[in-house]
């Protein structure tokens, strides 16, 4: 199965992403994931990217088509993936439509997760993760358990200023995917406030595999 998974920062992507993943043994591909990799590396696309990154600003359409389509062109996404934020802008979306006609294969389901602004501050600005294993945690909604609870970090664009960025973003560009994905009939509208599980459980139905 091929699945976008689009909603604004914060709307639990990566947490659903993740879940997904152990669902359906799909690859997860994270364009924010990578990006962050490419940055702690210093490679020539982290170093590009750094700034963009730093304010809350979307890193330019070229960069990050490179990125992704290098990454969907690798055998092990053969059997499928979910894309998490990516992508993000309207020549994205038109390249990746063009990649996947060459490829021959099609997206399923593009869910969207839908949770108001006044949530994703909260959400972001107490979000943490645990630099050894990777996991994201909220310290109100999914607290670390105490043995981690020394080590864990907040993401450096989480504060507060660079979440109104991220957001503001995601308006101007990103819900233009929305009406794109809409005319493709493969839009799947999700609530995406209540508990993880609950979300989890509105997605699977969504996608038929509950
Ligand atoms: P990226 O890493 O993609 O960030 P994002 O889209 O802003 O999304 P987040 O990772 O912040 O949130 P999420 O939706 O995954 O939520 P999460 O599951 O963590 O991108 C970062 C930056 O990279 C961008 O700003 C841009 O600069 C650049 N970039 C990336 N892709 C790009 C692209 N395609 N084009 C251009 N630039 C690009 O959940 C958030 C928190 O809420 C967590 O603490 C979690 O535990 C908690 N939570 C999740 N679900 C629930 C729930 N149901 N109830 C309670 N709490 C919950």
């Amino acid at each position: 199965m091929r699945i976008i998974l689009i909603g604004p920062p914060g709307s639990g992507k990566g947490t659903q992403a993740k879940r997904l993943v152990k669902k359906l043994g799909i690859l997860h591909i994270s364009s924010g994931d990578m990006l962050r990799e490419a940055v702690a590396q210093g490679t020539r696309l982290g170093l590009q990217a750094e700034a963009f990154m730093r304010q809350g600003a979307l890193v330019p359409d070229s960069l990050v088509i490179d990125m992704i389509m290098a990454r969907i062109s690798q055998a092990d996404c053969k059997e499928g993936f979910v894309l998490d934020g990516f992508p993000r802008t309207l020549p994205q979306a038109e390249a990746l439509d063009t990649a996947l006609l060459a490829a021959e294969v099609e997206i399923n389901h593009v869910p969207l997760l839908l949770v108001p602004d006044e949530l994703i501050i909260t959400r972001i600005t107490d979000r943490v993760m645990d630099p050894v294993t990777g996991k994201i945690y909220h310290l109100i909604f999914n607290p670390p358990p105490d043995q981690v609870l020394h080590r864990v970090v907040h993401r450096k664009d989480d504060a507060l200023e660079t979440v109104t960025n991220r957001l503001a973003k995601y308006h101007e560009q990103t819900e233009a995917l929305i009406p794109f994905y809409e005319r493709k009939n493969l839009l799947r509208k999700i609530c995406g406030v209540g508990t993880i599980e609950e979300v989890e459980n509105s997605l699977l139905t969504a996608l038929g595999v509950a």
